[in-house]
């Protein structure tokens, strides 16, 4: 075996977005292309700029979610990394580990840091996307320092080197060597088990099974079912077949593995029929986002991390109390209204779960979450699928209450934010840029202007200054927040790879428990009309409707 060094081009475009290196299968299976990227990745991590630390030497965990490429991925990151200087890499027996078991290898074997394969809920395949993202030595998706580092050198690169060793087998565990790094495939649900055993009442979860609780949890043929079945089914005793569409497939079936109302159609039909378990619950396609669901009822994703907060104390890991909690910025001011009754803090950060990390390492915030099916806690640095549906059998389990009748319970006390995404997609880059930029300029003419019974009290581009490491984040979404509260968004996907993706949300507060059961797009259709009357989306991009609105 000997290390080649590849002579190479420098690719542009290889900046990775919201959450690590995004694109089309067939561009990632470019000649060099990941080759590129994960050398720029490799001579970052080695130069030590970043932190101070070397990567030369450390361990490094591997695994991915299983989507097509994953394992031809495995293969070439194992021999750049062993040409590299790696010293050892933990991969997921047959590649496979979800974005919070990396998160969770990463913190319990005291690695340098991981390699996620994954473009998440995007769907798979030769036609579907691809992605590739660093998580640092706490667990947690890279900072932006260093994925701006990388795409830095992504643009100098001239080689890459990478070892002429065959193939490795990666289906078996145990430890093998390729060149001087040692690989050792692992269990990849073994330490995330432990975790979960750490943070819940195992006993009072088997104790719900054994006596006829019925949960249904749609793992959309991606990566959680592995992790699903082995603790729900094998270790809690849910009946076989709990977990449906269990088994990782390459192009998840077909399915498009965002577990949202429009995306998990099947459960939504199972958990309104007549026979309807207890609990229904998605996940996607690396397992760190979830959807939970009652008898027809969806729980929204903002209104899940309040009720989380609101309960956390009934939890053996928070019996302790929250030291405080974070949401992005669009995520619902749900939240906000727990943590102001609990006495502690609540910080708004902008989109992608990076931003949480220094909040949590720095033991500011237990539990964080986003309106985008994420919520996850201080367990691990991303957030966590199958944790937040481990949290809501819990809260069922130790209050003897349904799913709705704790969400309606949480509204009564604290009120409810009405609370909507609504996603224009595939427009084209121009007119999504020319939007914004008419929107951020139009900004001064908003303030104090009247819509109806509403006035835009604060009409701003968001900022964010971290208060951990005093890094500042600017452009991170246009917002109009009004005197009663409500709220309207605006902002541009970071995760997209077809065009640009406007995402507009809207939100308002209802403290009226009469009023807290209407239909949402409803009670929501006047802050929509706001919207197109300010941005003109549909002149602008010929959709006289949102693509998805949940
Ligand atoms: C989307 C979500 C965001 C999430 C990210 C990664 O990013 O909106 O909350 O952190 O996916 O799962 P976006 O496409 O909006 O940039
Ligand atoms: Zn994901």
């Amino acid at each position: 075996m000997t290390i080649q060094t590849i002579f190479t081009q420098a690719l542009t475009g290889q900046r990775p977005g919201t959450s690590g290196l995004r694109q089309k299968t067939t561009a990632f299976m470019q000649p060099m292309y990941l080759e590129n990227f994960v050398q720029a990745l490799l001579d970052v991590l080695n130069n030590g700029v970043v932190d101070g630390r070397y990567l030369r030497g450390q361990t490094l965990v591997l695994g991915g979610d299983g989507r097509f490429y994953n394992r031809a991925a495995v293969q070439t990151i194992l021999k750049m990394a062993a040409a590299n200087g790696v010293g050892r890499v933990l991969l997921g027996q047959g590649g496979i580990l979800s974005t919070p078991a990396v998160s969770a290898v990463i913190r319990s074997r005291q690695a340098f840091g991981g390699i996620v394969l994954s473009a998440s809920h995007n769907p798979g395949g030769p036609q579907g996307d691809f992605g590739i993202k660093y998580n640092a030595s706490n667990g947690g998706p890279a900072t932006e320092t260093l994925t701006e580092a990388v795409y830095a050198k992504t643009q100098t690169l001239v080689q890459v080197r990478c070892s002429d060793a065959p193939d490795m087998a990666i289906d078996q565990q145990g430890v093998q060597w390729m060149e001087q790094m040692q690989v050792e495939v692992i269990d990849p649900v073994a330490d995330y088990a432990a975790l979960m055993r750490s943070l819940f009442d195992f006993d009072l979860l088997r104790s719900m099974f054994a006596r006829g609780f019925t949960l249904r949890v749609d793992a959309m043929n991606a990566v959680g079912g592995p992790y699903a079945k082995a603790i729900l089914e094998t270790e809690l005793g849910a009946p076989v077949g709990t977990v449906v569409n269990a088994i990782p497939m390459e192009d998840f079936g077909g399915l498009h593995p965002d577990p949202n109302p429009v995306n998990a159609t099947e459960l939504m039909t199972c958990m309104a029929g007549v026979n309807a378990p207890d609990c229904g619950a998605a996940m996607d396609g690396d397992a760190d986002r979830n959807m939970i669901l009652g008898h027809n009822f969806v729980v929204s994703p903002s209104d899940s991390l309040a009720v989380l907060t609101a309960h956390a104390r009934l939890i053996p890991a928070y019996r302790e109390g929250l030291v405080g909690v974070a949401r992005s910025m669009p995520t619902s001011a749900a939240v906000d209204r727990v943590a102001s009754a609990l006495g502690i803090d609540c910080f708004e950060t902008p989109t992608g779960w990076k931003f949480f990390g220094n909040l949590l390492d720095a033991g500011r915030v237990t539990l964080c979450g986003e309106e985008s099916y994420g919520t996850g806690s201080s367990h691990v640095r991303e957030k966590d699928g199958l944790w937040a549906i481990l949290f809501w059998l819990s809260l069922q389990g130790a209050t003897g209450r349904s799913i709705e009748s704790l969400v309606r319970e949480h509204w009564r006390v604290y009120g409810r934010n009405y609370y909507s995404r609504h996603d224009y997609e595939g427009i084209p880059l121009d007119v999504a840029n020319a939007l914004m930029a008419d929107l951020r300029a139009k900004l001064p003419t908003l303030q104090a202007q009247r819509f109806g019974e509403r006035m835009v009290m604060l009409a701003d581009d968001f900022s964010y200054l971290d208060p951990v490491d005093g890094t500042s984040s600017q452009h991170q979404g246009i917002r109009l927040i009004f005197d009663d509260g409500a709220r309207i968004i605006f902002r541009l996907s970071g995760t997209g790879t077809d065009g640009a993706t406007l995402r507009l949300y809207l939100e308002r507060y209802e403290a009226d428990p009469v009023q807290q059961d209407m239909p949402v797009q409803k009670t929501l259709a006047d802050l929509a009309t706001v919207a197109e009357q300010v941005a003109g989306i549909r002149v602008r991009t010929g959709m006289a409707t949102p693509s998805v609105a949940t």
